[in-house]
């Protein structure tokens, strides 16, 4: 029995306390029930992910820059170092490696997610998924082909929130009646002059050209760096080569609580209205809008996202949604749900707002927790393969998020085949669907 069937086999059997195989005594936290993983980008959010990965083997770190790396190595002293994530995933059979966590800038997660799963590893990737809606395709078409072997996960952890579960439960319920819209919004506003200034040289222990990676060359300025732990994002996430702003900042957390309860997949239109276009920084004030067609418990919904200031119309006078920093809001027939990441609010409206159309569930059918979130990757990569929010999951919702970018750089309307991945009505946009990357960067190598 090799070691990966080895682990399946004893996840399968997770609900015995004890496991006898091939006459060894394995309890669940057995060294050799240990998955063996790699973490690329070894500070900031990468720490945040210290105490999980430590339940498991941290055989292998990577960070372009050497004293973070050095911050991994403290925590994870046993663990082979590497400054390019290539190199690591190069050695996967050396090292042994059943996955890789990701949580480097978000223009280098689909390279690194891509060229993992084509070395049959499993993945857990930071939050957004993609950068381009040609990366997101990719990703999950990669994902999609090998889902009966690997498990994948976006670092989406609010979604472990019960409140996810029960706003769900309370569309599919018919709480609000017919649902025909549903709303995010993030207020997070960060104004960016431009692409920063070349500012010196960069710092011997930063990797500079590997930071870039795939992105077109910009100089080396401290500006992009000097962001606190979990949070330097921020320093780099607002210029177009870099990132997309709020929507693969809180959109991908925000956009989680409304995609999780409305079963779409993908838009057939995209239309945004924001500040005007700046070639360097993704808009601050914005909002985009898609047309889904009806699945098979629900009719044809629109579905918006707005940002930085942006927000859809409250239901009451009384109620204020600029309260909600980060929040969702289900329009129904009979009425509206608004939440926030841990707790809602339900609006019946109308004569016939008595709510006895709604039937509550049974306690016994009430959606299960989840549990942890890093912890339900593991499960799956150790043989149930089930994560709620993989490649195909999240890589739908952010490609929707990004024909909204798509839209906005079109200045109209856009008409979208999801099939083929093409904007169908104004050829010109098509060219906003991918990016061009340094030379020697390949997106699924
Ligand atoms: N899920 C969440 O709640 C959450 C919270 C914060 C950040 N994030 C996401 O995590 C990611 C990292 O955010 P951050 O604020 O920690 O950023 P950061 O700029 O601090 O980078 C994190 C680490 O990755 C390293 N790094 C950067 N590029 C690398 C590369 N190509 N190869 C190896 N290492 C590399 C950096 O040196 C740093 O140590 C972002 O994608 C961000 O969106 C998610």
């Amino acid at each position: 029995m090799n070691r990966r069937k080895f682990l399946k086999s004893t996840a399968l059997a997770a609900a015995a306390p004890l496991i006898i195989t091939n006459f060894k005594v394995f309890g669940a936290d057995a060294p050799s029930n240990k998955l063996n993983l790699a973490l690329i980008g070894t500070w900031g959010r990468g720490e945040a992910h210290f105490d999980a990965l430590a339940t498991q083997n941290v055989v292998a770190l990577c960070d372009v820059n050497d004293d973070h790396l050095a911050f991994g190595q403290k925590r994870f002293p046993g663990a082979k170092t590497y400054i390019d994530w290539r190199k690591l995933l190069d050695d996967h059979q050396a090292l042994g490696l059943d996955g890789v966590l990701i949580a480097t800038t978000d223009f280098t997660h689909a390279f690194a997610a891509n060229w993992a799963l084509n070395r049959g590893l499993h993945v857990y990737c930071e939050k957004p998924l993609a950068n381009t809606v040609e990366e997101a395709r990719v990703v999950r078409a990669n994902y999609l082909s090998k889902k009966t072997k690997l498990a994948t996960q976006v670092g989406m952890q609010r979604h472990a929130f019960q409140n996810f579960n029960r706003v769900r439960e309370l569309i599919r319920d018919g709480a609000i009646g017919e649902l025909s819209a549903a709303y995010a919004w993030g207020n997070r506003q960060l104004r960016r002059p431009g692409y920063l200034p070349a500012q010196g040289e960069p710092p011997a222990n930063l990797h500079y050209d590997l930071w870039l990676g795939p992105a077109p060359f910009h100089p080396y300025n401290p500006g992009y760096f000097s962001g606190g732990p979990g949070a330097n994002c921020l320093q780099w996430n607002m210029y177009w080569d870099f990132g997309n702003g709020q929507i693969g900042d809180m959109g991908s957390h925000t956009m989680d609580l409304l995609w999780n309860a409305v079963d779409a997949g993908l838009p057939t239109t995209a239309e945004a209205k924001g500040e005007a276009f700046n070639p360097d920084i993704s808009p601050v004030t914005l909002e985009t809008h898609f047309d889904h067609p009806a699945n098979s418990w629900r009719g044809p919904i629109r579905v918006g996202w707005y940002q930085g200031g942006a927000m859809p119309a409250s239901p009451r006078d009384t109620i204020d949604l600029n309260k909600i920093d980060h929040g969702a809001m289900f329009k129904g027939s009979k009425g509206y749900l608004i939440a926030g990441f841990e707790n809602r609010i339900l609006v019946p409206f109308g004569d016939d707002a008595d709510l006895t159309y709604y039937k509550p569930r049974a306690k016994s059918d009430v959606l299960p927790p989840l549990g942890g979130f890093q912890e339900e990757w593991f499960n799956a990569c150790k043989g149930s393969l089930k994560t709620s929010c993989d490649f195909n999951y999240s890589g739908l919702m952010i490609e929707q998020m990004i024909l909204g970018l798509v839209a906005y750089r079109a200045g109209q309307k856009i008409e979208y085949d999801g099939a083929a991945g093409r904007v169908t009505n104004v050829a010109d946009a098509n060219q906003y669907l991918s990016r061009r990357y340094r030379e020697g960067w390949t997106l699924n190598g």
